[in-house]
């Protein structure tokens, strides 16, 4: 495909949820619902038909998905807070131009092909991270689901009310599922390990989010003396530290990325801080062990600093292989695209669990992600949607 061609319809959808640091696309405000739309307005022009899912995943669909065996492909559109622009948009722009790839080829698809928009995928809104896959697949308790809420409290179902979407539906939905014969995911690769336009998926590390609630004792700041203190920032700093810490010590990655304290005021010692810790290694092992070893030192902290600490798993994900013979059948098709593992979560790693999943990545050149940098060229991305025709191609039409 020419880049200018995958320019232009790139930048029919990047205006949306941009800010001046970077997109603000939560899920079922403003933003992700104007991308809703324009997913509808793509799918229309190419005369698929839509549907949104009891979870809030959209659907577009070339055939009839309840012939089965459906070839899927797609991403998310909703992003971290100040993310880039690529991070799964990329996914869903290049499936609606793959489609165009095989028309201007004349293929004659034999089984459904569908596009999807999976809802919620980087819980920066409700806290879990593949939220609408967790969903569909019945990895996530639709009760569970129904009882999370933004930070201004606003709950899920509140939520997807708001975006014209039937909360009572919430749940598993196996024959949905069903129809689906093969899933295939393009993704800006989020790192620096690609040095070539287009590389396919082996493995997602195993990765999650814990909760850390630290309570002490507010006070005055400037009467309470520095021996009397029940300071749960003092805890809260240290586990920063010590995560880090055994981050390295563990040869893994831990990151304390947000934090709110309570009441939050610059002369009142505080109350109680939350703070969310995401940590990943390539072994279910390491990760283990790495919580565990943070854990302890933070409560062991706490009991010096007379505070409380608990430690609670929000979001967490074991590890990912991918379907072996379809990424070695994948790589083979595209002449030999290298195979590398992420440290990064998909929707694809969910879906992976049910059907024959791969992944194809999109060479990032500065290696930025979940910030406004983030970058592939459009030479890079034609490059992937021709890869991703490819794929649908040879599992749709042969
Ligand atoms: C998703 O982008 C994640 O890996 O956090
Ligand atoms: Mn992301
Ligand atoms: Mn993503």
């Amino acid at each position: 495909m020419a880049p200018d061609r995958f320019g232009a319809l790139w930048r029919s959808l990047e205006p949306i949820g941009r800010g001046t640091d970077g997109y603000h696309r939560f899920s079922w405000t403003y933003p992700d619902l104007a991308c809703r739309e324009w997913f509808a307005e793509e799918a229309a022009d190419r005369g698929m038909s839509v549907e949104t899912d009891g979870n809030g995943n959209l659907w577009a669909w070339l055939g009839d998905p309840a012939l089965g065996d459906a070839v899927v492909t797609g991403s998310h559109f909703d992003s971290v807070p100040g993310g880039g622009g690529y991070d799964g948009a990329l996914g869903i722009v290049s499936a609606f131009l793959a489609l165009d790839v095989l028309a201007d080829h004349g293929a004659r698809p034999r089984r459904p092909i569908g596009v999807v928009a999976f809802a919620e995928e980087e819980g920066a809104r409700f806290g879990v991270a593949c939220l609408g896959s967790r969903l569909l697949t019945g990895a996530l308790d639709p009760v569970r689901a129904a009882a999370l809420t933004d930070r201004d409290g606003v709950n899920l179902p509140e939520a997807m009310k708001s975006g014209g979407v039937e909360p009572s539906l919430l749940g598993p939905d196996p024959q949905r599922l069903h129809r689906i014969g093969t899933f295939v995911e393009l993704h800006i690769e989020q790192g620096r390990a690609l040095s070539v336009p287009v590389g396919v998926a082996s493995a997602i590390w195993p990765h999650g989010r814990w909760r850390l609630d630290l309570t002490g004792t507010g006070n005055h700041a400037g009467t309470t003396g520095m021996a009397h203190r029940h300071d749960p920032m003092l805890t809260f700093a240290y586990a920063v530290l010590a995560a880090n810490k055994e981050a390295r010590l563990h040869d893994a990655l831990a990151t304390i990325g947000r934090v709110s304290v309570e009441p939050g005021a610059t002369n009142v010692i505080p109350s109680s801080v939350t703070a969310w810790l995401d940590a990943r290694a390539p072994e279910q092992s390491t990760v283990d062990g790495l919580v565990t070893a943070i854990t302890n030192r933070v409560t062991e902290r706490a009991q010096r600093d007379g505070t409380t600490a608990s430690v609670t798993p929000e979001s967490v994900s074991p590890v990912t292989e991918f379907d072996t013979a379809l990424r070695d059948r994948i790589s083979g098709l595209l002449g030999g695209a290298p195979v590398l593992a992420t440290g990064a979560g998909h929707d694809a790693g969910v879906l992976a669990a049910h059907v024959p999943t791969a992944m194809l990545f999109v060479r990032n050149p500065t290696g930025v992600s979940h910030a406004p940098d983030e970058y592939a060229t459009d030479t890079d991305c034609a490059a992937g949607v021709d890869a991703l025709a490819a794929v649908l191609e040879e599992l749709a039409c042969r």
